[in-house]
Order: C-alpha cells, then structure tokens, then sequence
C-alpha cells in the first residue's frame, strides 16, 4: 500500500464551491477523494452513495459547542468564507443538531458498515445512548494524550472518547492484522506463551487495548510536523490510520461529515479506500484538498507490532535481547 499520494503528475485536488464538489483520483489506487462544502445536515441528503447506503465506513469528529475557532487562519467572512459558530447553540440546540447528523451518517452505511465519533466528555454519554436506538458498540475507546491544559481544582483532562458503533456485530468487517501491537507479555514478561499461541494471532502479538496512545498519538500542537496552521482540532494521523485500517478495507467508501484540515481524508486516501468529505467552511475546506493531494506526513504501515507497555522488561529475556523486540 502506498504510503505517500507520490504521482508523475501530481493532481492537485482543487477546493469546492458550494454548487459543486471537488474530486481527485489517486494516481496508483484510482481511489477517489470527493468534498462538499456546506452545512452536512443540508449537503449529505444530496450524496449519491449516501442516498443509496453505499457507505462502509463514517468517521466524525464534530464541533463540540466549545466556542472553538474552527479556521483561525481565514477567521470572518474574507473571501466569502462562513467560519461555523461554535457557540451559538444551547444545549438543547446543540443535541438535536447532533442527532441530525448522527441519523444521516448511520442511515448512509450498508449493513456491514460501522461508524467512529470522536467527541469529548461533555456530550459522549447522550451519542451513546442515542446511538444505542439503531446500532450496536462495539468498543467505547479512549484517546490518551499527554498535553491536557493544566488544572488545579480538578483532574486534569487527557483524553477524548473514540466510539465504536456498527450496524450489524454478524456482518462488520474487522481486519485486527494491520493494528496489531506488541503484547506486554513479549515486550515485559518475556512469557513464551504469547510466542505460541492458540487464538489464531501471530506470536508475541495482540489487538490494541482501548486506551489509545504512544509515539504520534499526541494532541497536533507544537512543532509537530504534522500541524497545519490555524487548526485546533486536528487528529494524528495514526488515530485515522488505526480506525481506517481495522474497519474497512481497500475499496471502501468512508464518509467524513466534518472533514477540518482533512486528516480522515488524507490518510484513507493514502490507504486505498475512497472518500467523501463535507466542510462548512471555505478555508478549511481548501486546506483539506490541499492536504489530501499531499498525502500523509508520516509513513503509514509503522504502526503494526510497536510496544504500547507502559513499563520496561520485568526480568531478564531468558532467550536473548532480540525477542522483546517486535
Ligand atoms: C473538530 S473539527 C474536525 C477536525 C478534523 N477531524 C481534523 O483532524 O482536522 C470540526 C470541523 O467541522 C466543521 N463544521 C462545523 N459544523 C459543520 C457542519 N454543520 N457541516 C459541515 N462542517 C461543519 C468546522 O468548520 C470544523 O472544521
């Protein structure tokens, strides 16, 4: 699977206009990456595939109401761009919005697909409960970074809940290989039953546990060569590359109904699926293309066998240093 959208000619995908999406078609894959600008609760009803359920994978990441400035780098109308209000809704508002899309987006997936939410403690325990109504968990994961704003009469946030819904538990697809991660009982214990195992997984290996973090799994802030200017909310690569990989497959059609610097898009683009994104605003919806014709940062595929353990070996490797490796 290629890692970078490389390409003789490099197509560069061009920004929608409100009459009309944009389009790129990967030069190796033909896979093709599509984007709306608009309100998603207006655009998505006009989707083709999503008005024939065509859609195996959904992942959204939405505004929260956080009073968030969705594209500081073209705030305001510049250039006719509408920023989205992030604070304009009451609760009440904000919840009925949120069942809005959450209806269309499930109600655009075939009956093997699945559907992610990326979305903060202050609204994940209604999308559940909602969601329950038509869909089935499948996990409740958690995002673990390490750079939550400092706090003195409380915990200190760190993390964002990543929720896991599929239409059918029978028929989901599920591909566990290419996210698989060195198990603590290689990388620690040194226990050489994880190296000969029954269950069917290659030695020393196991699924991720629910709690999602490590190397790249930081907030995009910094000098992370993967931040985009202006961009509060961008997602590590390593997070889409993870739910892309293990619930669709190459082929696939996976919808982004809030598509911001456009990291759902660039890396299932990068992984041979297609991909339909929608924007409300402009400028974001412009650096999304841009971002998609690129390709990804980081080179994807890295990821499989890395050591999530939280501490070092337990005792000594009594085969030698080479097998607590992965
Ligand atoms: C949390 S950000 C998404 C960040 C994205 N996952 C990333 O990695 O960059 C939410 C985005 O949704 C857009 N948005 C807000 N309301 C929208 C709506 N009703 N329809 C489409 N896009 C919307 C905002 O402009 C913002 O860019």
């Amino acid at each position: 699977m290629p890692s970078k959208a490389t390409s003789s000619k490099p197509a560069v995908m061009r920004a929608p206009t409100k009459a009309k999406p944009s389009s790129r078609i990967h030069p190796e894959t033909k896979v093709e990456a599509r984007a709306y600008l608009g309100d998603c609760r207006e655009v998505l009803p006009t989707i083709p595939e999503v008005k024939k359920r065509k859609v195996d994978l959904v992942f959204a990441d939405p505004p929260f109401n956080w009073a968030r400035d969705y594209d500081k780098h073209m705030a305001g109308s510049a250039g006719g761009n509408k920023v989205w209000d992030d604070k304009a809704m009451s609760e009440g508002e904000y919840l009925d919005f949120t069942y809005e899309w959450l209806d269309l987006c499930s109600g655009a997936l075939k009956p093997s697909g699945s559907m992610w939410v990326n979305i903060p403690d202050t609204w994940a325990a209604e999308i559940v409960v909602h969601l329950k109504k038509t869909m089935t968990m499948v996990n409740w994961c958690v995002w673990h970074y390490r750079f939550g704003q400092n706090t003195r009469g409380k915990f200190i946030n760190s993390k964002v809940h990543a929720l896991y819904f599929c239409k059918n538990p029978e028929l989901k697809t599920w591909n566990p290989d290419p996210i698989l991660e060195t198990s603590d009982r290689r990388s620690i214990y040194f226990d050489a039953r994880t190296e000969d195992k029954r269950d069917g997984m290659p030695s020393g290996l196991r699924v991720p546990m629910d709690v999602w973090y490590g190397k790249y799994w930081g907030r995009i802030q910094g000098n992370n060569k993967e931040r985009r200017p202006g961009h509060d909310n961008q997602l590590p690569e390593v997070y889409l590359e993870r739910v892309i990989e293990c619930s669709s497959n190459p082929g696939d059609l996976v919808l982004d109904p809030f598509l911001g610097s456009g990291t759902t898009g660039v890396v299932a683009h990068a992984l041979g699926r297609n991909f339909i994104g929608c924007e409300y605003s402009k400028a974001n919806a412009r650096g999304a293309c841009e971002r998609i014709s690129n390709g990804p940062i980081r080179e994807l595929g890295q990821s499989r066998g890395s050591v999530t353990a939280i501490h070092g070996p337990r005792r000594r490797n009594p085969r030698g240093a080479s097998k607590a490796q992965a």
